[in-house]
């Protein structure tokens, strides 16, 4: 211990205070000098400009549905039959089993009435993720389950809530054409029986044939999917599924024969909006030459700046950016002298980042950064912008931003950042068929389908999907499809009334809906 002498500990405190002292001024600076960088712009001018942006509709009043212990279910049939109305088609499955949880149909063998463009009939990405073989106990059971878009259905089954599936195909799309119109027949699904402790949920399938029965088992994740045919014994049938596709017309044929379809029968009615037509909504953005290394590029950017946690942040989000893009349009630089309008352009872009800073503070909507690099990220959008015309900048405040998915799914993560709302299909690499119909075919469409329903029993619950946010149903027929759909459903079934309909909280543009959402 020699070397610490008196001399020696007063020289080493000495250094620590003088690197403390540097460091805390360094900080204190450049946290000054930021915050006095926000704080110098000018907040009456960024009010006036940016605040009606953050109105907002009332519907948030909207209790949210809490999944109820399945043991306290006394609740009695109520007078009126719920609609439910969701945005994306998965977000269905907490309705459903909310349903069955308060009496309104049993836990099992219910069916299924499904009209909808698209079948939805995959398997989701991750099996072990859903109840095997049971109903789900919890609402963070659902969340799991909302996995794809297009798997709620098979994974109704494998939970027992469905076991008959009617599914009634838009006549529009020739690749869904049968032959007779009517295509029916019957999936068992079981339990693997040799699964490995590691892969407990492995779902097999098996057909009958001449008595004979045949059986899959399923690898691989959805991509890579490969059916590997394996011993009838090592599949444990649990679930049968009388499974029937159709046309709309004969549906209609059906539904007039007294046995097909009994009153009896516990009943989910869904219909999904892009039945009367399916579009890309980056379009939009197509047609004013916005294409897509371009879209990609900005979507990497503004993944970066915005990071909405909710539909209301998302809301809130897009209702800035549309503000942000009328604020380009409307910037009239001086074009003739060049060095004043370089300079011009740079005090401007230096301006707008200010108020869309404070504007997005005010509003509590969460960047992804803070400070200087989410100054940044937004400088090379703002540079993206000035280059635009404004056709184009008109066509992205139109499009506008929101999540990438419902942030009621589990997988949801706010972090991935906001996205340009051009959903998921593309024109000419989509799976999908694109149908945009003329108004005349949505009122035939909608005659077509008051049969269906007029024949239909009483539904014991609704649900409706509207399917914008993921980019189908299109979208300056949107507000004509729900108000159809609904008047619809009120006109032919006795217990649906102006009460029922229940919009859900997570609604892309809330109530009202995307399309003409800066008009209201
Ligand atoms: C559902 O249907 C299956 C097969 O028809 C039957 O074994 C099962 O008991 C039914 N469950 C209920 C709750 O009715
Ligand atoms: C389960 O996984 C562990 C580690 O991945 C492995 O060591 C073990 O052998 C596996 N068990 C079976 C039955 O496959
Ligand atoms: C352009 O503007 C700058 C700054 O205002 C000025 O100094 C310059 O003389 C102008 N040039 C012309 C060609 O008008
Ligand atoms: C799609 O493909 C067709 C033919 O290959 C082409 O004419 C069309 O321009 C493409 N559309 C888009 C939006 O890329
Ligand atoms: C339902 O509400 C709408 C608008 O609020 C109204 O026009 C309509 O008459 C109502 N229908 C019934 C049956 O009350």
């Amino acid at each position: 211990m020699s070397r610490l002498t008196p001399y020696r500990v007063f020289e080493v405190t000495v250094f620590f205070c003088v690197v403390w002292t540097f460091l805390t001024t360094l900080c204190w600076t450049w946290f000054l000098w930021t915050d006095h960088m926000v704080k110098s712009s000018d907040i009456s001018t960024v009010q006036e400009y940016w605040e009606p942006v953050v109105r907002l509709e009332s519907d948030l009043l909207f209790e949210p549905l809490r999944l109820q212990n399945p043991l306290t279910r006394v609740s009695p049939r109520p007078k009126v039959t719920p609609v439910y109305i969701v945005e994306e088609h998965h977000e269905v499955l907490t309705y459903w089993y909310n349903a069955a949880n308060r009496g309104l149909l049993p836990t099992q063998n219910n069916t299924l009435f499904h009209i909808d463009a698209h079948q939805d009939g995959a398997s989701p990405e991750n099996w072990q993720a859903v109840p095997f073989f049971r109903f789900p106990v919890s609402e963070h059971e659902i969340r799991l389950m909302m996995q794809q878009n297009d798997a709620f259905i098979f994974e109704s089954v494998i939970t027992g809530f469905i076991n008959r599936w009617i599914y009634v195909f838009s006549s529009w799309d020739p690749e869904q054409k049968l032959e007779d119109d009517y295509l029916i027949y019957t999936k068992y699904i079981g339990a693997y029986t040799m699964a490995s402790e590691n892969k407990t949920n492995a779902i097999c399938e098996c057909d009958f044939e001449e008595e004979q029965r045949y059986c899959m088992l399923q690898i691989g994740d959805r991509e890579s999917q490969q059916s590997i045919e394996i011993p009838p014994d090592h599949c444990d049938i649990k679930r049968i599924v009388k499974t029937e596709y159709m046309s709309e017309q004969k549906a209609i044929e059906l539904l007039k024969t007294t046995d097909w379809l009994s009153p009896t029968e516990n009943l989910v009615l869904d219909i999904d909006e892009d039945f009367y037509g399916c579009e890309a909504s980056c379009m939009p953005l197509y047609d004013v030459g916005i294409l897509e290394p371009e879209i990609q590029m900005l979507k990497g950017l503004i993944a970066r700046i915005f990071c909405p946690m909710n539909t209301l942040q998302e809301r809130k989000l897009d209702q800035i950016f549309y503000r942000l893009t009328q604020r380009f349009i409307g910037w009239k630089p001086n074009n003739q002298n060049k060095t004043k309008f370089l300079q011009e352009k740079k005090e401007f872009i230096e301006i707008v980042i200010k108020e869309v800073e404070t504007v997005v503070d005010m509003n509590k909507v969460q960047k992804c950064h803070r400070n200087t690099l989410f100054r940044a990220y937004l400088r090379m959008l703002l540079k993206k912008f000035e280059k635009y015309t404004d056709d184009q900048l008109r066509a992205l405040g139109e499009v506008g931003l929101c999540l990438g998915g419902t942030p009621k799914a589990a997988e949801f993560e706010y972090q991935r950042g906001a996205r340009i709302c051009d959903g998921y299909n593309r024109p000419n690499e989509s799976m999908v068929y694109f149908h945009t119909p003329t108004v005349q075919e949505i009122i035939d469409r909608t005659i077509q389908l008051g049969e269906i329903l007029q024949l239909l029993p009483e539904p014991d619950v609704v649900t409706i999907c509207r399917s914008m946010r993921d980019g189908y149903t299109p979208r300056k027929f949107f507000h004509k499809i729900e108000h159809d759909v609904l008047k619809l459903l009120e006109d032919n079934f006795e217990k649906v009334t102006n009460d029922s309909v229940h919009y859900d909280n997570d609604l892309l543009g809330g109530r009202y809906g995307w399309p003409d959402r800066h008009e209201v």
